[in-house]
């Protein structure tokens, strides 16, 4: 049996599977926001880390002796050598790092302007940018770190520290710090020069590795959640396409070799298994699932089955564009959400519609983005995570990027994907049966004609093209 705790941002999961990768059990512990307001939003470390204890406890109960562990990205804290957290868990949905981008010394900028790696490092979502926040507003963290008394770095070495008294961090989440470089895993020193940071590094892993132990429960797998979203998927060869739609939705593909991007694209290493890495392209939106429980707290809809026979009676008249949290493609740090269309004949179906239709223009919006650097993609689009449970959102994704969309039996794909890991660990698969595909449920195809489909991404594309223009010119941002 394979326990997997997958840490997400609504909640933490445990989910079991039998040697041949079937679910025995699946529980879920809603975690909240600790501090949210319009720039920091954080989560507290010490539910998390109680969460994730309870549970590789609850498996152990249940016969379990292999556990594997995914979680959210790109979010950052501090702790003591002792497992006490210092700080919340910055996510990856805070917009603190701005303030640090501002602040950065005249080369920093002037080196960020010139490299396209420097830029993407260099941005405020970054978890290096993060970290310096942290080292800034933290006294005496830096003495502590440089002593060995704490720690300062992502959750998921946070999450493998509490269980197994190391510090370590496994490629796929390392890399997207930006002080890990993708090709040879060694610091980038130009990184912890420009943000003056002490070089005190977890030791980088891969994504199987016999990380420790935690009450006679070994860890053997760990691994980003989106990219274990693609290998749940088995989407691992050049041009598979994958879009996980949890709080946010990301848009993972593999790439041939390590791309570089302008556009607003991250290069990711989508899997590291022993010394062969397989490189990848992502996208993403901070904040679609994220926007449905907004519209179901303040009263839209009371639960996802009333807002799916809403969605029911799909009509493209509103258009609700999903940024809660600034976009990256198009690069629109300070766009808040808009909603379009507004009359008083609007209904609650039509804002339902109207996020269905944001969210899908704008995956089909990074999607062109990737195909400058993929070509053709190979159908279908894969696409799993909470809200995929919307069968009027699929329709509408497919509709728009013309693609087919396949949803699986099981969206909880992450999680598979760890569990996939585990039976590679333990002989039970081989690295080729990894690419299989999970038992699909459903296939939506494309129902709009291309014209209306090209109609309607030019329309949004301009949108966001005046609404740009528009923040360049500083008038919207008073009022977003
Ligand atoms: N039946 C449903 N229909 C539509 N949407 C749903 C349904 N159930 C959950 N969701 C949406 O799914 C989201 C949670 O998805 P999921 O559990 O995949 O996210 P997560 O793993 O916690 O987050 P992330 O992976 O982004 O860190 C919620 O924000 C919710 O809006
Ligand atoms: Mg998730």
């Amino acid at each position: 049996m394979y326990g997997v705790i997958d840490v997400g941002t609504t909640g933490v999961k445990l989910s079991i599977y039998d040697k041949n990768l079937k679910k025995t059990h699946y529980e879920k512990t809603v975690i909240g926001f600790e501090k949210i307001s319009q720039q920091h939003i954080e989560q507290n470390s010490l539910q998390i880390a109680n969460a994730v204890k309870g549970f590789v406890k609850k498996a152990r109960e249940k016969g379990v002796k292999k556990i594997g562990i995914c979680t959210y990205r790109a979010s950052i804290l501090a702790w003591r050598n002792d497992g006490t957290p210092i700080t919340n868990i910055i996510t990856w949905i805070d917009g603190r790092g701005k303030e640090v981008v501002e602040r950065l010394s005249p080369t920093a900028k002037l080196l960020k302007s010139l490299s396209r790696s420097l830029n993407i490092i260099l941005s405020p979502d970054s978890p290096a940018i993060l970290i310096r926040w942290v080292y800034d507003n933290v006294p005496r963290l830096i003495e502590e770190v440089k002593t060995g008394k704490a720690y300062v770095w992502t959750l998921d070495s946070y999450i493998l520290y509490i269980l197994t008294g190391k510090f370590l961090a496994d490629a796929t989440n390392a890399t997207l710090t930006g002080l890990i470089h993708p090709r040879k895993l060694s610091e980038i020193d130009i990184v912890f020069e420009l943000l003056k940071l002490p070089k005190i590094t977890p030791e980088i892993t891969g994504n199987i590795h016999s990380f420790g132990s935690f009450e006679d429960v070994e860890v053997s797998a760990c691994i980003a959640d989106q990219q274990a979203a693609s290998v749940g998927f088995g989407v691992l060869g050049k041009g598979e396409v994958q879009s996980t739609h949890g709080t946010g939705s990301f848009v993972e593909t593999v790439t041939e070799k390590l791309a570089i991007p302008t556009s607003g694209l991250v290069p990711i290493i989508v899997l590291k298994i022993d010394d062969e890495k397989t490189y990848g392209l992502e996208g993403f939106i901070r904040s679609t699932g994220s926007t449905l429980e907004w519209l179901m707290k303040i009263g839209l809809f009371k639960d996802y089955s009333e807002a799916e026979s809403l969605l029911k009676k799909l009509e493209k008249k509103v258009l609700l564009v999903p940024s809660l949290g600034g976009f990256r493609i198009p690069y629109l740090r300070d766009l808040r959400g808009i909603i379009l269309g507004l009359g008083l004949d609007t209904s609650k179906s039509d804002i339902l519609s109207g996020l269905a239709l944001g969210v899908s223009l704008h995956i089909a919006t990074i999607l062109n983005t990737m195909k400058k650097y993929i070509g053709r993609f190979r159908e279908p689009l894969f696409s799993g995570g909470g809200y995929s449970r919307s069968s009027a959102f699929l329709q509408t994704l497919a509709d728009i990027t013309g693609m087919q969309v396949a949803r699986p039996v099981d969206v909880e794909v992450s999680s598979f994907g760890v569990a996939k890991l585990l039976a590679l660990s333990d002989g039970k698969l081989s690295k080729k049966d990894l690419k299989e595909k999970p038992d699909i449920e459903k296939i939506f195809s494309p129902n709009l004609h291309h014209i209306d489909r090209s109609v309607m991404l030019d329309a949004y594309s301009k949108l966001l093209g005046v609404i740009s223009r528009c923040l360049k010119g500083q008038s919207l941002k008073k009022i977003f």
